[in-house]
C-alpha cells in the first residue's frame, strides 16, 4: 500500500466504525469548544480515535477496533468548554469530565461496555481505578500524545480530521 492509500484506509476504518457518530449533528457540538491550543474538542477526538488504530495495527495488539474508534470519539463527549471559569461549568474538570463524557455517550448513541469503559477511564492513572480492556490503555497512552501534539501544533492527522469533518 502506499502512503496515499494507507491514509485513505485509515480515514475509511474511522468513518466505517464511527458511521453513527460522526454523521449525528449532535457530535459536532463539540466543534464549538477548544480543547487545546487551537484544536476543538471535536478534532481532538477525531484524531485520538486516529490514533488509536494506528498504535493498535502497528503494534499488532489485537484490539477490538471498533470499539476502540468508538470510544475513542467519544471519550470527551462532555460538551462545555473548560476554559472559561469555574462558576459557569461543572467543577473538578480533570476527575469528572469523563463521567460527563460517558453520560451524554449514552444518551445520544448505542455504546458497548468496551465503549463505556473507554470514555469512563480515559484519565487514567489521574483516575486511579485501573482500566480492565486493552483498548482503554491504547486511549489513555493516545490521549496523552494527541495532547501534548495539539498544545504546541495542529493534531495528528489533521487532513483527516477535517475531511471527516466535512464528510458528514
Ligand atoms: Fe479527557
Ligand atoms: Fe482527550
Amino acid at each position: 500500500m502506499t502512503k496515499i492509500q494507507k491514509r485513505e484506509h485509515l480515514k475509511a476504518l474511522v468513518a466505517y466504525y464511527g458511521a453513527d457518530i460522526l454523521s449525528s449533528a449532535d457530535y459536532y457540538q463539540s466543534d464549538k469548544y477548544i480543547q487545546h491550543g487551537d484544536t476543538s474538542t471535536l478534532e481532538h477526538m477525531i484524531s485520538a480515535a486516529c490514533l488509536c488504530l494506528q498504535i493498535s495495527r502497528k503494534l499488532r495488539l489485537k484490539s477490538d477496533e471498533m470499539s476502540l474508534v468508538r470510544g475513542a470519539l467519544l471519550h470527551d463527549f462532555f460538551l462545555y468548554d473548560w476554559h472559561t471559569p469555574k462558576s459557569t461549568r461543572p467543577p473538578h474538570h480533570a476527575t469528572y469530565h469523563a463521567s460527563y463524557a460517558l453520560k451524554n455517550a449514552a444518551d445520544h448513541y448505542a455504546i458497548n461496555p468496551t465503549e463505556a469503559e473507554i470514555i469512563q477511564k480515559h484519565m487514567f492513572p489521574v483516575n486511579i481505578t485501573p482500566p480492565k480492556h486493552r483498548e482503554t490503555y491504547i486511549l489513555t497512552i493516545a490521549d496523552k500524545l494527541c495532547s501534548f501534539k495539539e498544545s504546541v501544533s495542529k493534531p495528528f492527522y489533521y487532513d483527516i480530521v477535517q475531511e471527516l469533518k466535512h464528510d458528514k
